[in-house]
Parts: C-alpha cells; sequence; structure tokens
C-alpha cells in the first residue's frame, strides 16, 4: 500500500512520521532540529534521516508517495514558502522545493497548528467535525480554523494566528511577533511559566519556592501538579492564563460559531482538569447558544497531531497530483 511522509519541524525536534491511507503509523521517530545558520541544515538533516530510515525499513522509492512539512510560523501554502518562522530561523524559505529536491517526491506545507488541527480531524477529537476550531498549547499558542471541512488560510496564509490575539492591552509581555500582550504570552507553556516566576519573585508562599531555591527552572507541568495539590499561587496563575484562553476561544466561537474545540500541545497533558479552568471564562463570553452548544474535548493524538495532520494533507495532495500525472 501507499504511504505518506508526515513531519513537523519544531523549535527543538523535527519529528516524523510514515503513514498509510487509512491514517495508520508504521514508523514514528524524530531528530534534533539544527537551528544553526537560520534552519539551513534542517532540510538535510530531514532528507538524509528519511533515506536512512527507508534503508533499515526496506521501503522501496515508489510506495513512498508524498510528503507534507509543518511549520511553527507564517506559510505561503501555494508556493511552499516559509514566510517567516522565528522559532527555527526559516525567513522567505522555499522548503517545498527544497525538500522536493532531496527526496524526490511532492512537498506541501503548512502551518504546523493548522496540520495539528487537521490532523485531530482525521482521526483524532475532531473526527467527523466539520466546523473546527483547534489550539496547541505549548512553546507558542497556535490556532488551525477548519470551516466546511478546509483549512482557512485566510489572504495571505495567516488566517488561524490565534496566538497572537491581544490578551493584555497594556503593560503586557512582549511577544516573538513584535507585539506585546499576545495570549501566547500568557497561555503557552512558557507564558505560565513566567506567569509563575512574577508571582514567586513576589515572595509568596508556594510549595513551587522550593524548586527555586534549589536553583532549578520553574516548568509548566510543574505549576499544574501544584495547582492539584491546591497550591493557592499556582492555582491563580493557571486561572489567569486559562482565563485568558477562554476569552480568546470565545470571541473565536462567537466569529466562527464551530461545533468543537480541541486543545492540544505539551500543556494538554494536563488533562481534561484543563477545560474545567477553560469553561467558565468561554461560557461568560460567549452568546448562549454557542455556550450551549459548542464542545470543548482535550486532543487525543498528542505529540503525534502534527505528523499525522501532515501525513494526511500529503495525501490530499499527492493523491490528486498523481491522478492528475
Ligand atoms: C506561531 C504560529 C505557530 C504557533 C505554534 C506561534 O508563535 O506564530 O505560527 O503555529 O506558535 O507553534
Ligand atoms: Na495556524
Ligand atoms: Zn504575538
Amino acid at each position: 500500500n501507499k504511504w505518506f511522509l508526515g513531519i513537523d519541524v519544531g523549535g527543538t525536534t523535527v519529528k516524523m512520521a510514515f503513514l498509510d491511507e487509512e491514517a495508520v503509523i508504521h514508523e514514528k521517530w524524530e531528530i534534533k532540529t539544527d537551528l544553526t545558520d537560520g534552519g539551513s541544515q534542517i532540510v538535510a538533516d530531514i532528507s538524509n534521516s528519511v533515506a536512512k530510515k527507508m534503508q533499515t525499513l526496506n521501503i522501496s522509492a515508489e510506495r513512498l508517495i508524498a510528503a507534507g512539512i509543518g511549520a511553527p510560523g507564517y506559510i505561503d501554502v501555494k508556493n511552499g514558502i516559509i514566510v517567516e518562522a522565528v522559532n527555527v530561523g526559516w525567513r522567505d524559505y522555499p522548503v517545498s522545493a527544497e525538500l522536493s529536491n532531496q527526496l524526490g517526491i511532492p512537498v506541501y506545507a503548512d502551518n504546523d497548528a493548522n496540520l495539528a488541527a487537521a490532523g485531530e480531524k482525521w482521526k483524532g477529537a475532531g473526527d467527523g467535525a466539520e466546523e473546527l476550531l483547534a489550539v496547541t498549547l505549548g512553546t507558542g499558542v497556535g490556532g488551525g480554523i477548519i470551516a466546511e471541512n478546509q483549512i482557512v488560510h485566510g489572504f495571505a496564509g495567516l488566517a488561524g494566528e490565534i496566538g497572537h490575539i491581544t490578551s493584555v492591552k497594556e503593560g503586557g509581555a512582549r511577544c516573538n511577533c513584535g507585539k506585546t500582550g499576545c495570549l501566547e504570552t500568557v497561555s503557552s507553556a512558557t507564558g505560565i511559566v513566567r506567569l509563575a516566576e512574577e508571582a514567586l519573585a513576589q515572595d509568596t508562599v508556594s510549595e513551587l519556592q522550593a524548586l527555586k531555591k534549589e536553583g532549578e527552572q520553574v516548568s509548566a507541568k510543574d505549576v499544574f501538579d501544584a495547582a492539584l495539590n491546591e497550591d493557592k499561587l499556582a492555582v491563580s496563575v493557571i486561572e489567569t492564563a486559562m482565563d485568558h484562553l477562554g476569552l480568546a476561544l470565545a470571541n473565536l466561537a462567537n466569529s466562527l460559531n464551530p461545533e468543537r474545540i480541541v486543545i492540544g500541545g505539551g500543556v494538554s497533558k494536563a488533562g481534561e482538569v484543563l477545560l474545567d479552568y477553560i469553561r467558565p471564562s468561554f461560557d461568560r463570553y460567549t452568546i448562549p447558544k454557542i455556550s450551549r452548544e459548542t464542545s470543548l474535548h482535550i486532543a487525543t493524538l498528542g505529540n503525534d497531531a502534527g505528523v499525522i495532520g501532515a501525513a494526511w494533507l500529503a495525501k490530499q495532495n499527492g493523491l490528486e497530483e498523481a491522478g492528475s500525472r
């Protein structure tokens, strides 16, 4: 049967997987993201590692039909160009052409969160939803909007950049995008850590102070664990972070009326408890009918959502292209 390669490029690792048409993962693996030289080595690293994998698994070149690649930034999807991916270093980078040259198969590119949304729709918590909003909470906050069964790209491909919705109007922290007060600065894993560090600097009583004394970095997971123990500081940090997220999601739901909202990314490992924090503010800021009829879900594909969505993109476009040849 036919296989598709899904690639998910992140600031620390590049995840890859071979999937078939039924979304079954046959092999998945990852390599470190080489950030030197504006990310100029990444494509060569990917193609070397794919070639090696194919050799070890004894896969013939004919089996692999196409590849999809997701990157954390603004993508010109029509031309397969990464307009800007700050955390990786790519700028005006023709990733599809470069990678396609090396792999010898067509390569399609899209935003990482758009593909995570597509992955969840294909095989995860978004299964069957024609109107879907997916958000990824990780180093950044990513968004994917699916309307009438299609990923919404907008005029220049930037639709769904929900991490850069303004959440803090005055005195917000600086964001990678150049603005201040973005949702990403308060609701991402990085944002949660920053809020916690700020609160801890006030010398407030918290079990997290012990970590600080040992000179350790507080992680978003530490904050969630402490919140589960009813640590006041941790609870208040998570409440703040998720209140901002609930407001942003409510505004989006009021404008898009999705059937389902799926929350993924590293932070979603906290599980269903996350929804208990988001739901109150979501309900408070949505039109009553929307609040009643929109369901909130934790993503089910975990770290695989990106590669699965990327393979889906490869399948969608690759089969069409093969058919028209
Ligand atoms: C970027 C998005 C990306 C998200 C998650 C944000 O900072 O602007 O393009 O989807 O991070 O990686
Ligand atoms: Na997006
Ligand atoms: Zn921003």
